[in-house]
């Protein structure tokens, strides 16, 4: 009686194992309690657009779909994860020139600053705008001592010889659109605000 036992048993098992072979290699085999392996709450990487997808067996009878169906018909594309916006960088590849180095000797050269050379009241706001919008990076005094540059490297010292003829007109241009690592900060300073720092960072560098 055991025996008889036994051997329904292995009969049973050895059934199931060859039934859940695959033939081939896309196909995973028959899956038991397929609802363990596959979320039916929406995920961000699966995207399987096809309703009918899946099968009686493996289906989720509650709404109706195949079990492995599970994008979001909301979504444009039926996407469960949203597209990064353009121009979105992937982490560790490096950011995008966004001047060329000719853009930025005309900018240097033919932008002037539209306040007049003597304007104290210049210098005194672009203090206060250089310490909220450039300090964190640049330091007090320009010398990419920043607590931000102590993180991220390659922080330009404002003070070093590469610097100390740069224009105004290249320091706006630098502001508006960011250059190789720096980002840029025309969207969130004013163009009157920028050559009120650009006029600080000039007199940043006689007072080193
Ligand atoms: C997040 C940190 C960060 C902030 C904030 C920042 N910078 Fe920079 N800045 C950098 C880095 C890094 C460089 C070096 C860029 C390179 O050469 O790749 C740089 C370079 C510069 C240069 C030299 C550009 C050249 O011609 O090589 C100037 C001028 C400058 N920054 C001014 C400013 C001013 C003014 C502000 C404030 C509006 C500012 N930066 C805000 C990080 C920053």
């Amino acid at each position: 009686m055991k025996l008889t036992k036994l051997k329904y048993l292995g009969i049973v098992t050895a059934g199931a194992l060859l039934a859940s072979c695959a033939a081939g290699v896309d196909d995973t085999g028959l899956e038991y309690a397929p609802q363990m392996y596959h979320s039916t709450p929406y995920e961000p990487l699966t995207q399987i657009v096809d309703e009918d997808r899946g099968s009686w067996l493996d289906s989720n009878d509650e709404d109706g779909h195949g079990e492995f169906y599970n994008s979001n018909p909301y979504n444009q594309f039926k996407m469960n994860m949203r597209e990064p916006v353009a121009n979105t960088v992937r982490r560790g590849q490096p950011l995008p020139v966004r001047l060329t180095k000719d853009e930025l000797e005309v900018a240097a050269t033919t932008l002037v600053s539209p306040f007049p050379a003597d304007d104290q009241s210049v210098v005194k706001d672009g203090k206060v705008l250089y310490d909220s919008y450039c300090k964190h990076c640049h330091g007090a005094k320009g010398n990419a001592d920043g607590l931000v540059a102590d993180k991220y490297a390659g922080v330009a010292n404002l003070n070093g010889a590469a610097y100390l003829e740069i224009t105004e007109g290249h320091i706006f241009h630098v502001i508006t659109f960011g250059k190789g690592l720096m980002g840029a900060h025309g969207s969130q300073v004013s163009p009157e605000d920028r050559w009120r720092i650009a006029r600080y960072v000039k007199e940043l560098q006689k007072s080193n």
